[in-house]
């Protein structure tokens, strides 16, 4: 949700505020746009749409200038035009901003008032003058900084650069991501900002993250961190793996694809992290923050595809811990005021670790008592600083927009809690657990094999694409993954769909049966099979376009009713759904190829969603 970068260096930085952009572009791409001092001067160049545009600006208009910010946008307030693109800046003043401002109104009416000039849509540009206010009070830049935060309210990361100030960058964060980077070696002295440690990569490893209502100036010689009571502190500087990843598409046309193709590897990798293989048992590389014995109830909070994963994991919690479950769409559960048991266990689920609502519920889940496990793809993320205990899943940085290899990570996790939990609570004897973690472990192979679906899905993808609906049907953990499947079909190809419990059919969508809506039936051979097949045969008798995803042999009882199989490999009934994710973001996938829509950057969309 608006990417965010600030760079204090020693030679031009248009170049390297570009390449950061780029690493930043997943999470908006609406706009984007930068501003230097050149010979001590505020200049910008910005331009709507992707990062594409700004680039082709620069090439025509050159930037130069050893200090700079720059930014790329997910709309909140006001159209993707340039106008509303950041830097926002005023004569003394530009600034980057994630987030929203919440009284901006207020902010702008009092600073109009005062004379000042504002032209954009945004709520951030009201950043801008606020401090420029502050300069003309006869403030020093940092104390103008400082004295407009308390006046700033919502969520916020911002970087700033002033007019004459050639040795001076300023960040604040408060509920929103914001850290600071420090060059070593030839960069030394060499500052940055960015919204993640992904996007300073590039440049350094060596980093410390913003704490909650933190800002920072740096400066060649120092970073002077001061905390929300405007009292100097120090922030801890760490070494992050990011710059182990290389952030590019391999021989792949989409980050999509590539994430796609690695789930074998990475889902493995992940699986290795939480099992014993040699001993057949889970091994969770931490101690539960809880006595998993005397749980009475379990949380799960996320939002989106996390939120599924969640959903997916009841499943298993339930069957193999015998552990009630409520899962919980983070924005609902963080306004709800749920009743949670203090000493219980919530755990929350999100690939990025910084989406806003799944951030409230973990805050309201631990004013609440609870204790909290956080299932993160970002190591360094806000919620594994906030948790009581993270559980990493080792996806590698995802880029595509729609969640692909971060899902089925999460389900690996999940599985492998459940079954931790589910011996602790003895409700699995060493037999059974030794036969599950086993056809976890089968798990990587049987999705390369399910990637050689793809052909198939290319061509299922032709007929999909002309539609106008889908419907997904599923039983047990495949209902939650028919729900992903429209989710994600919806999300890359702007195809409406819908997933239902496949016994829900004939309570209302039946109606919908037709010959041109494709129902997409996940059926593996599991112990729902036989209902899963009957509702297949309710659709068939109503003339609908039935197109299954399941093995051989089901495919081949109903090769005379199915307008097209994909056909899965023979699997365990138990983790079925990690296997089947893979047609489900494959079809979706194919049809937004053969739409010519971007998979990678749906409109309106973007990853690590810090607003509510
Ligand atoms: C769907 C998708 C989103 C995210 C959701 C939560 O493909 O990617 O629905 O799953 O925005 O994001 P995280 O997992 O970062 O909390």
């Amino acid at each position: 949700m608006c990417g965010i970068v600030g760079i204090l260096g020693r030679g031009a930085v248009a170049g390297s505020l570009v390449d950061a952009l780029r690493r930043l572009e997943y999470r908006g791409y609406d706009s984007a746009g930068i501003a230097t001092l050149e010979a001590g001067h505020l200049t910008r160049r910005r331009a709507s749409g992707k990062l594409r545009n700004l680039e082709l600006r620069l090439a025509q208009e050159p930037l130069g200038g050893a200090v700079g910010i720059g930014h790329t946008r997910w709309a909140t307030h006001g159209k993707a035009t340039e106008n509303n693109a950041h830097p926002h800046a005023s004569a003394k003043v530009a600034v980057v901003h994630n987030g929203i401002i919440e009284n901006f109104r207020q902010l702008r009416d009092e600073l109009r008032a005062k004379g000042h000039i504002f032209s954009s849509d945004t709520d951030s540009e009201v950043i801008a003058h606020l401090v420029t206010q502050g300069l003309n009070e006869g403030f020093a830049p940092v104390d103008a900084v400082a004295a407009s935060l308390p006046r700033l309210k919502g969520a916020f990361a911002f970087a700033m650069i002033f007019e004459g100030e050639e040795n001076l960058l300023v960040g604040a964060s408060k509920g929103a991501p914001l850290a600071v980077g420090f060059g070593e070696g030839e960069r030394s002295g060499e500052m940055f900002l960015g919204s993640d440690a992904l996007a300073l990569a590039p440049f350094t490893d060596t980093i410390a993250y913003l704490e909650d209502g933190d800002f920072v100036a740096l400066t060649h010689e120092a970073a002077s961190f001061k905390d929300a009571a405007g009292l100097p502190v120090e922030r801890r500087r760490i070494k992050t793996p990011a710059s182990a990843f290389l952030i590019d598409k391999g021989n792949h046309r989409h980050f999509m694809a590539k994430e796609i193709y690695e789930q074998p590897e990475v889902v493995g990798r992940t699986l290795a992290h939480y099992l014993d293989m040699s001993a057949g048992r889970v091994a969770l590389p931490f101690d539960l923050p809880v006595d998993a014995a005397r749980l009475s109830r379990l949380t799960i909070c996320g939002c989106g595809t996390a939120y599924i994963a969640g959903l997916m994991a009841k499943y298993w919690f339930e069957r193999f811990a015998l552990l009630p479950v409520d899962v919980e769409i983070a924005s609902e559960f963080r306004y709800r005021d749920p009743p949670l048991d203090a000493g219980g266990l919530t755990i929350l689920v999100s690939q990025s670790g910084e989406t806003a609502d799944t951030l409230a519920a973990l805050r309201c889940a631990k004013a609440k008592g609870q204790k909290v496990l956080s299932i993160v793809n970002v190591a360094s993320s806000t919620m594994a600083r906030e948790s009581d205990v993270v559980a990493p899943t080792l996806a590698g940085p995802e880029i595509g927009v729609a969640s692909t290899k971060a899902f089925t990570c999460q389900l690996a996790v999940f599985a492998a809690l459940a079954l931790a939990i589910g011996r602790a609570r003895g409700a699995i004897d060493g037999e059974t657990e030794a036969r599950l973690v086993s056809d976890l472990m089968a798990i990587p192979g049987l999705m390369a094999q399910a990637l050689k679906c793809e052909s198939a899905v290319e061509a299922l993808a032709r007929d999909i694409a002309k539609v106008r609906d889908v419907l997904y049907l599923g039983r047990g953990t495949s209902y939650p993954l028919a729900l992903e499947g429209a989710l994600k079909l919806k999300e890359i190809s702007y195809i409406h769909a819908e997933g239902y419990a496949a016994g829900e059919l004939k309570h209302g969508p039946i109606a919908l049966v037709d010959g041109d809506m494709p129902v997409i039936v996940i059926a593996p051979t599991d112990a729902v099979i036989e209902k899963t097949v009957s509702n297949m045969q309710e659709v068939a008798a109503r003339g609908g376009r039935l197109i299954l995803i399941g093995d051989e042999a089901l495919s081949h009882d109903f090769a005379g009713e199915a307008a097209a199989s994909i056909v899965m490999p023979n699997v365990a009934p138990d983790f079925a759904a990690l296997i089947y994710a893979v047609p489900i973001q494959l079809i979706a996938y194919h049809t937004a190829v053969v739409m010519g829509k971007d998979a990678d950057q749906p409109r309106n969309l973007a990853k690590s969603v810090t607003v509510e």
